[in-house]
């Protein structure tokens, strides 16, 4: 059967570009990014992080892209194809069902997230944010992370979104959507910057990004960017997989993976030189404040500047927005398997999963507020499913691809797919592939686990 038919192919290299772009480009760059490299004390963390993604990321990228396109399935059938393909046994294909299950768990609280921007749209387009201090920021978050019912809803409604995209086809429901907002969102950020620059305190912010001083930098944080790395780039559990899946025949893989990591790390960088200027500016807020960080920051940069409400709304439509064409390639990977399964079409496929991830971010939602003994963040099962996937199962998953592809595919088949036989630097890749990524995925986490085991 022709697999082509069944999910659609992207339209041309720039599809695929804007839709991979799409799915990195998330509340991993604009929320996430900036709060884990202020828990992690900054500049160390952030030159690892930028190592990891040269030298694992992008690589392993490439890995699991050429994975999804020679099997041109969802993630568990092409790796069951590859697999075959290559003599070996059934077992790889594991990969496949981590990735998928790994999906569910990051969208349970992804979700609940990207609906705390959707109430951020809401709040500023009605002047709530206007003359707000850090301190008046820190309370309006707070009262929305008590308010079950609104983030209930919120969260809901993200939900219902992604179904929707995910519902119509992923080649159909986002070329659009990636096309025309993903601009706007570069737009937008580049005004928060030049806000940040002439109003914050640029200078502190660019020391604690870019000054890397190693003393503070524990193996904990060590393993929390190279899982960032993963969670950043889409990577571990077949999303990239997936979309590979779908890319034209001639697109010249390396290339373009080398576009999307590039794009992905300059918003990340650039949603921390926007908030960071503005945290070391009021005295209310910590550059350790936490999951909260740009929800507390951000909004004293739109009260306070000229035409902020505005800006700040516009600014959180496009998280909002980002999000989602992110969390459209969260459920892909499942959705893609249980339509080839043809027990399911795609609308009944997207609906059973969609389900899943949202009974997942209920329990974020409620547990925030049920547990007896919180701990001092408030948000444990959502601390949990983030430790779980972005510290092991998506590194894992990485791991094995990069072993995968490394080891144990042809090599004539693994030079036809990336299209640079002979290429000095396919060789220089294939090395990295082989030996430097999966050693420094292996040792990372074996030194961190076991350090935080012991103590
Ligand atoms: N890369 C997305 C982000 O940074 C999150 C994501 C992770 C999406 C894994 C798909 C798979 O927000």
């Amino acid at each position: 059967m022709d697999q082509r038919k069944m999910h659609g192919v992207w339209a041309n290299r720039w599809t695929f570009i804007l839709a991979a772009t799409g799915s990195a480009v998330g509340l991993g760059n604009i929320w996430k990014f900036p709060y884990i490299a202020g828990e992690n004390g900054g500049g160390a963390f952030v030159l690892v992080y930028l190592l990891c993604i040269a030298v694992v990321g992008i690589p392993i990228m490439m890995a699991e892209v050429l994975i999804g396109r020679r099997g041109r399935m969802s993630p568990i059938n092409s790796m069951r194809y590859v697999t075959s393909e290559a003599g070996l046994h059934g077992g790889w294909t594991g990969i496949g069902w981590m990735g998928v299950v790994a999906g569910l768990m990051i969208m349970a609280f992804y979700s609940v997230v990207a609906g705390w921007a959707l109430n951020y749209v809401v709040a500023s387009a009605g002047g709530g944010f206007s003359g707000i201090s850090g301190d008046e920021a820190g309370s309006l978050f707070g009262g929305l992370l008590q308010d079950t019912g609104r983030l209930t809803l919120w969260h809901s409604l993200f939900s219902v979104m992604t179904l929707a995209v995910v519902a119509a086809g992923v080649t159909k429901g986002l070329g659009m959507v990636a096309r025309v907002l993903m601009p706007f969102l570069f737009v937008v950020l580049a005004i928060l910057l030049v806000y940040g620059f002439t109003n914050g305190d640029f200078a502190s912010a660019f020391r604690f990004l870019f000054d890397f001083k190693f003393g503070k930098l524990s193996w904990d944080g060590v393993l929390v960017a190279l899982g960032h790395a993963f969670f950043t780039l889409s990577l571990g559990m077949g999303s990239i997989m997936a979309y590979g899946a779908y890319m034209p025949d001639h697109a010249n893989v390396g290339r373009t993976i080398v576009t999307v990591g590039v794009l992905d790390t300059v918003v990340a960088l650039v949603a921390g030189l926007a908030i960071f200027p503005i945290v070391f500016a009021s005295p209310g807020i910590e550059p350790s404040a936490g999951p909260g960080l740009m929800f507390v920051s951000l909004p004293v940069a739109f009260g306070n500047m000229a035409g902020g409400q505005i800006f700040g709304t516009l600014f959180f439509v496009l998280v909002a927005v980002a999000a989602w064409s992110s969390a459209v390639s969260l459920i892909e990977p499942g959705v893609a398997w249980l339509s080839e399964t043809k027990r399911f079409n795609r609308v009944t496929a997207t609906i059973a999963l969609t389900l899943v991830a949202w009974l997942g971010g209920l329990g974020c939602i409620w547990s925030n507020n049920w547990l007896e003994d919180k701990p001092a963040s408030g948000i444990y099962v959502f601390e949990s499913l983030d430790f779980l996937t972005s510290q092991i199962m998506l590194p894992l998953g990485g791991l094995f691809i990069a072993l995968f592809v490394g080891w144990l595919m042809r090599r004539a088949i693994v030079a036809s797919e990336m299209d640079a036989e002979g290429h000095p630097l396919f060789e220089i890749w294939l090395f990295v592939v082989r030996y430097i990524s999966p050693a420094l995925v292996a040792l990372v986490m074996i030194f961190s686990l076991a350090d935080k085991f012991k103590g």
